[in-house]
């Protein structure tokens, strides 16, 4: 029994699916600037920061740009992101998330959100469910992306529990790595082949309970 104490969930791909809005923004972004990217390549950005996203896609469309005009171009694609995520209702929240995190509240057990999303507080806001999490830690309080260990240390701290008694839920491989490098446990939400270093992999919060928390 690992006497699981807390719970931090990432927030895109594990509590809503946002990486279709995400997918629509920067693809317009692209096509203004004359190229365009498929849906796989858009599966590459799961997890990285807007900046390092923005890296990546100008990179695929062969693109150089100076600082100034990448701060320009990452403002205009999160414009239009924050349009269409000001337009979020509670049903868009992931099967069984909410009902989970409400589980964990009800066993004693602490939650926090570790997003890299500078967006997370609005999009919470938007569904519903702000008032689950005990402490939120989003891309405006942290400086190092995942795989670093930072934001889900800085809820584990915050919460004021020890790494070793959190468990993290993460879509994407640089976050179940920011989960292990921190010391914590990680359940993968996607599939084994991408996430098979998490100790659990699900296809999504709906398939998990309190009680697998204790097999972990
Ligand atoms: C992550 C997403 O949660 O947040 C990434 O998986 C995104 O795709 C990153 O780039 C930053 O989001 P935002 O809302 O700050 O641009
Ligand atoms: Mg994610």
């Amino acid at each position: 029994m690992n006497k699981i104490k807390a719970c931090i969930f990432d927030l895109d791909g594990v509590i809503v699916d946002t990486a279709v809005y995400h997918y629509k923004a920067w693809k317009r972004l692209a096509n203004e600037l004359g190229f365009d990217f498929t849906e796989e390549d858009n599966e590459k950005l799961k997890g990285v920061s807007r900046v390092a996203s923005l890296n990546l896609i100008l990179q695929w469309g062969g693109l150089t740009k100076t600082d100034a005009e990448k701060e320009e171009l990452a403002t205009r694609k999160n414009n239009w992101y924050v349009e269409m995520i000001n337009k979020m209702t509670p049903d868009e929240v992931l099967p069984g998330a909410k009902e989970f995190v409400e589980s964990c509240k009800r066993a004693g057990i602490k939650t926090a959100l570790g997003s890299a999303s500078k967006n997370s507080g609005t999009i919470l806001e938007k569904v519903g469910i702000a008032h689950l999490f005990d402490v939120v830690i989003d891309g405006n309080k942290v400086s190092k992306p995942k795989p670093d260990p930072e934001v889900f240390l800085k809820g584990a701290e915050e919460l004021g529990v020890a790494p070793e008694k959190c468990v993290v839920f993460e879509d994407a491989i640089a976050g179940v790595e920011a989960a292990i490098n921190g010391r914590m446990k990680v359940v993968g939400i996607g599939s084994r082949e991408v996430l098979g270093k998490a100790n659990l992999v699900i296809s999504g919060l709906d398939k998990m309970s309190i009680e697998k928390l204790d097999d972990l």
